[in-house]
């Protein structure tokens, strides 16, 4: 049977806005859910001197549901200050599309929090976080279950690979249990690097693998 979709959703679906990558992005982020392992990017120019999100693009690897996300968040948030669009709610996000199946919701979400770890990554990138807790191995954790194991599609903490993780004096390193030889070591480590260099007390990050 099919989803009992509105005509909103199912023209931001059909005719997505502002679907793309930019290329010389100032911040990114991948997102995937825990909820089916979809993921979702999000890419933006923002104005240094108004804080003010100049462009923003998304790609979509999710339903249609993340799909019409992606497009009315895009809209939302271009033109909005960071503080503006980071209050961006996927409740909003679900009432402009005329509502979305609770069934649903986690696709909403997913996209909305593409955004915010977005505009997470532009703060860290540029010293505007403003609550600098030390990292610690659960903070190292957290962010590894925003990387996906592009075997399973489910994030790399969910799938046990995470052997340790390890913090000194500005160096985190982190063993993943996969051979170095293994077809997505190297996008794993990039990920990974990408997810941990910029915490404000990161220097390095070494990712090593067990064989
Ligand atoms: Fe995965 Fe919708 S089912 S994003």
């Amino acid at each position: 049977m099919p989803l009992p979709y509105s005509e909103i959703v199912m023209e931001h679906f059909k005719h997505p806005r502002n679907v793309g990558r930019i290329e010389d992005a100032d911040a990114k982020s991948i997102e995937g859910s825990p909820a089916c392992g979809d993921m979702v990017a999000v890419y933006l120019k923002v104005d240094g001197e108004s804080q003010r999100i100049a462009d923003v693009k998304f790609e979509s690897y999710g339903c249609a549901s993340n799909i019409a996300t992606g497009s009315i968040i895009t809209e939302l948030a271009k033109g909005k200050t960071l503080q503006e669009a980071k209050a961006i709610t996927w409740k909003q996000a679900s009432e402009a599309l005329g509502g979305l199946p609770p069934i649903k919701t986690h696709c909403s979400v997913l996209a909305v929090d593409g955004l915010r770890a977005a505009i997470q990554n532009y703060e860290e990138r540029h010293g505007l976080v403003k609550e600098r807790v030390p990292t610690t191995v659960e903070v190292v954790r957290k962010r590894l279950k925003r990387v996906m194991n592009p075997l399973t599609g489910l994030d790399l903490v969910r799938t046990k690979v995470v052997e340790d993780i390890e913090i000194a004096e500005g160096t985190v390193r982190v063993v993943i249990d996969l051979p170095a030889d293994h077809q997505f070591a190297a996008n794993i480590r990039e990920e990974i690097i990408e997810k941990i260099e910029p915490l404000w007390d990161v220097d390095k990050v070494v990712v090593e693998f067990t064989e």
